[in-house]
């Protein structure tokens, strides 16, 4: 299987805070890779140099053999990269089907330029995350976990061969938590390869096909979901921590 993404050395600095250090990793075609690690440990930043948010300090992303540097993030969503964000970032304003139409129309290879097609893709990844009966109401209307299934909806709209989940369950309860990890099985088994950053252990376990762990912008394990989370050193790091 060949690698959608690799990352070589990828470091990013804030100033005086090394927020990434040195971050090597891949992701498979077709793979679930799962990304852990304690609050402040660099995940976001991680994902955000992948989709072009931010640009490294230092390293490389290749993309399907195509260096990502100096590709800005909107190219980077037509040729196949797509994320949702942790802090959701909904056009208040604009109803639950507009928003998700902006994925359609500025997705992979350009996006779908015919609207009333756009349309109607919007409104099927709408049906998908279950969140058909709210089209026509104002994005503002949603409370924090139908949000969560909108950045899902406008991401998987742009139609990306790459997903970035970023902590896509956090505040639902558990049978939501179950019905995401269903929605994303099933786009993973529409060929799509997806990062996974989750602090919900559950969802890990039960997407990953492998893990890797962030501690202090560093790597500091990867392996099988069950390698890692025998790994001493991710115990004292992380689920130590957490149980505190
Ligand atoms: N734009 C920024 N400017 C300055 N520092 C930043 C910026 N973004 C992130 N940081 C810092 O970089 C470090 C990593 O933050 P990041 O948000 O990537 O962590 P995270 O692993 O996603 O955490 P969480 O689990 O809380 O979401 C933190 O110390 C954070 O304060
Ligand atoms: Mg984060």
């Amino acid at each position: 299987m060949d690698n959608i993404l690799e990352a070589r050395g990828v470091t990013k600095r804030f100033h005086g805070v090394v927020a990434v250090n040195d971050v090597s990793f891949h992701l498979k075609r077709g793979e679930i890779l799962g990304l852990i690690g304690p609050n402040g440990a660099g995940k976001t930043t991680l994902v955000s140099m992948v989709n072009g948010t931010l640009e490294p300090s230092g390293g490389d992303l290749v993309f399907e053999g195509r260096s990502m540097r100096g590709v800005p993030a909107y190219r980077r969503a037509h040729l196949g990269i797509g994320r949702t964000f942790q802090v959701m970032k909904p056009f208040p304003a604009l109803s639950v089907l507009d928003n998700v139409l902006m994925g359609a129309l500025f997705g992979a290879n350009g996006g779908e330029h015919d609207i009333e097609r756009a349309r109607e893709q919007a409104r099927e990844c709408l049906e998908f995350v279950g969140l058909g009966a709210r089209i026509a109401q104002r994005a503002d209307a949603l409370g924090g976990p139908e949000r969560k299934r909108l950045e899902l909806a406008r991401a998987l709209a742009m139609k990306p061969r790459l997903l970035l989940l970023d902590e896509v369950m956090a505040g639902l309860n558990n049978v939501e938590i179950e019905e995401v990890i269903e929605d994303i099985k099933k786009v993973r088994d529409h060929g799509i390869s997806i990062l996974v950053i989750e602090h919900v252990m559950k969802a890990i376990k039960s997407l990953s096909d492998r893990v890797f762990v962030l501690h202090h912008g560093e790597k500091i394990a990867e392996g099988t979901t069950a390698e890692v989370l025998r790994d001493p050193q991710v115990v004292e790091a992380y689920l130590g921590r957490r149980r505190q």
